[in-house]
């Protein structure tokens, strides 16, 4: 496709927008789109070109541009304006974001806006508003079945509600991260229920057939994602008598994206959500966006197509928004989504370290730091401008995603070390603390995720319930070791709602019989506030996990060092329990910080000369950032107690 083409299109299509696009002062617009124009025009052509209608589905979509540039208000447009200029804006310390579910926090959207006193005690500056979109009564995976891609669910609130929030976090420099589930719809959307009854146009926004033909020809390589509650990747609709394609539960049908009709609403709904406020919008599932018959269906070139065409219609709108990539696969295959064969991302700005996550808990299970680093050290680079968010927990299933070949190399088998660690954290051994649950076991392939929260998982459960203080307090220090790592290792840390407290597990989800069957309720909690109100009394649980993240979140905003500018260093220590890396100040010589964690139950040595010899890193006398003391050293060993972290920095050098 040469420019040329391309340019001479714009000028059609620019011809042809509706009179009162044209009319209006889209100085802008205009020319963010000339800027973008080329890499939307090959894209959309190399997905859609050889369909008849492509020059109008193109001036749809330069339409649905143009009309959410107009209606965005005009302090949005001030903020992209200023997130231009100051592009790796997103990259710097100084943000700490938070997943949570509305209902779980503070019931409603109202309650959030109050609670927001609360995040910033703690330092949270982002927060991920778990879905609030309407989904059904019923079942609905977590609200990820979505129903009204443009209204809220009335049991949280309404849209105003949260334009009120919205408006309320920008006025307090928080960042609202809102999802939009690109890859399927609630079966009660009305585009499906348009397809149940008979309407053509609605049809091919699905995968629906006739009869299991090419259904069972997907399924010989497609794996399950729900094996026991939705095996399969098909199910049949009695209404309409045929196959639907609904890769994760029943009720959840995937949606068509070789249909560009489709693409078009998808990228309509981002920029309403773009519209109402969201700073970043996390796209759900996008690793698996496009099926083709004979592959596992995910993570597709055209996936990434797809992805890449959304950023660029959406840096065109609403170029301050970020997109963050779900995409919880295979470690090369994650930072894909960042782009590939780029310098500067262009896909998503954003994605999950699912590796970094298994990894940390590898090291909990293990207590060591074998596969931790060799893990990183296969982890691909970033592009620029393209950040990690790290996280220790989230809603979902823990799923030991790292690679068997870093598994081999650690010197383990990864099939008895993969089922190890689910014993470990689901309480088959008589002596793991942990009290997890297994998730997704798949008979047929022997897979199983982890359920759990973060503080039943490391043991504190059963160290409160034998009132066995030393092992709190242990069960407290690998809560922060482990934090201490998604703070430091580059990329925006997001927390999850509970854990600052210590959230043990909730079972009370057995009781309703819609989530009964889905044990990632156990670590979706309902915040009990008068537990929070505990963080306040000093030496409580609760107190001295609060504090202790609070404070590594400020000292993490004032360290420029771990800003996300690929600037961190892995440090091979010969000490298999230690995990050690490097951090330097991109715009300031000599400012560097060691990040230096003890995965093990007891004191470990680092010899610090082995480093120095290396000229990483001046050794004289060390402060960890986080205590603010000198750490003990003896010779030149530095002493690491159990699980403990240090933050070290040479004070000579400031
Ligand atoms: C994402 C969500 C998960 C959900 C799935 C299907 O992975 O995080 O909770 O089940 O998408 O929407």
């Amino acid at each position: 496709m040469y420019e040329q083409v391309s340019h001479s299109l714009l000028n059609k299509i620019l011809d042809r927008l509706k009179p009162d696009i044209r009319k209006r002062d889209l100085r802008h617009f205009y020319t963010r789109l000339g800027a973008n124009f080329y890499a939307i025009h090959s894209l959309f052509h190399h997905l859609y070109g050889e369909r008849e209608d492509f020059i109008d589905q193109m001036v749809r979509l330069v339409e649905v541009m143009a009309s959410n540039y107009i209606k965005r208000d005009t302090d949005l447009k001030q903020c992209d304006i200023e997130r231009e200029n100051n592009h790796n804006w997103f990259l710097e310390p100084q943000w700490v974001g938070m997943a949570l579910y509305t209902d779980g926090f503070a019931v409603d959207l109202n309650g959030l806006r109050k609670r927001l006193s609360y995040l910033q005690e703690l330092g949270v500056n982002m927060v991920h508003v778990m879905p609030v979109l309407k989904c059904p009564t019923g079942a609905s995976d977590g609200g990820y079945a979505v129903s009204d891609f443009r209204d809220i669910d009335e049991r949280v609130g309404t849209l105003e509600d949260l334009r009120n929030l919205t408006r309320e976090m920008r006025k307090r420099d928080m960042l609202v991260t809102l999802d939009v589930v690109v890859n399927h719809t609630s079966d009660e959307h009305t585009w499906a229920q348009q397809a149940r009854a008979g309407d053509t146009h609605y049809r091919d926004y699905y995968y629906i057939f006739d009869n299991r033909e090419i259904p069972d020809m997907f399924e010989e390589t497609m794996p399950e994602i729900f094996p026991e509650t939705s095996p399969g990747n098909f199910v049949y609709d009695e209404t309409m008598g045929k196959w639907v394609m609904t890769v994760f539960n029943h009720y959840q049908w995937d949606l068509n994206y070789s249909n560009p009709t489709v693409f078009i609403e998808m990228l309509d709904i981002i920029l309403f959500w773009a519209n109402q406020g969201a700073d970043i919008v996390r796209l759900d599932a996008v690793a698996f966006l496009w099926k083709k018959i004979g592959t596992v269906c995910q993570n597709e070139r055209e996936a990434h197509l797809i992805l890449q065409l959304m950023k660029d219609c959406s840096q065109v709108t609403a170029p301050g928004v970020l997109f963050i990539a779900e995409a919880i696969v295979a470690p090369v295959e994650i930072a894909k989504y960042f782009g590939e064969d780029a310098v500067i991302a262009k896909e998503c700005e954003i994605a999950y370290n699912a590796t970094f996550m298994a990894l940390l808990w590898e090291t909990v299970a293990t207590k060591n730091a074998k596969l931790l680093n060799q893990g990183i050290r296969s982890l691909p680079n970033k592009l620029d401008r393209a950040t990690w968010l790290n996280y220790v927990r989230c809603h979902d299933d823990i799923g030991l995603g790292f690679d068997d070949a870093d598994i081999v190399r650690a010197g383990y088998d990864p099939y008895a070390h993969r089922r190890f660690l689910v014993d470990y954290f689901t309480g088959v051994y008589d002596d793991s603390p942990a009290r997890g649950q297994p998730f997704g076991r798949n008979e047929k392939t022997g897979d199983a995720r982890i359920s759990g929260s973060l503080a039943s998982l490391v043991g504190l459960e059963v160290a409160i319930e034998t009132g066995d203080e030393q092992a709190i307090q242990r069960c407290i220090e690998l809560i922060l070791l482990l934090h201490s790592m998604i703070m430091s290792f580059g990329g925006l840390p997001l927390l999850y709602y509970g854990d600052e407290i210590g959230t043990l597990n909730d079972c009370t989800f057995l009781q309703d019989e819609i989530k009964a069957k889905d044990n990632r309720w156990m670590h979706r909690p309902r915040i009990d506030w008068d537990r929070a109100e505990q963080r306040k009394r000093h030496g409580s649980v609760e107190q001295r996990i609060f504090t202790g993240m609070q404070k590594m979140i400020a000292v993490r905003k004032s360290t420029p060092a771990f800003a996300d500018f690929n600037n961190r260093l892995l440090i091979e220590t010969g000490n298999p329990h230690l995990f050690v890396f490097l951090r330097h100040n991109p715009f300031k010589l000599n400012d560097h910080v060691l990040v230096v964690g003890n995965f093990d139950t007891n004191p470990q040595s680092l010899t610090l000369s082995d480093i120095t010899h290396r000229g990483h890193f001046e050794f004289g006398e060390l402060r960890d950032l986080y205590s603010g003391q000198s750490p003990t050293q003896f010779k030149d060993q530095l002493v690491v107690p159990p699980f403990r972290f240090y933050w070290l920095i040479n004070p000579a050098n400031f």
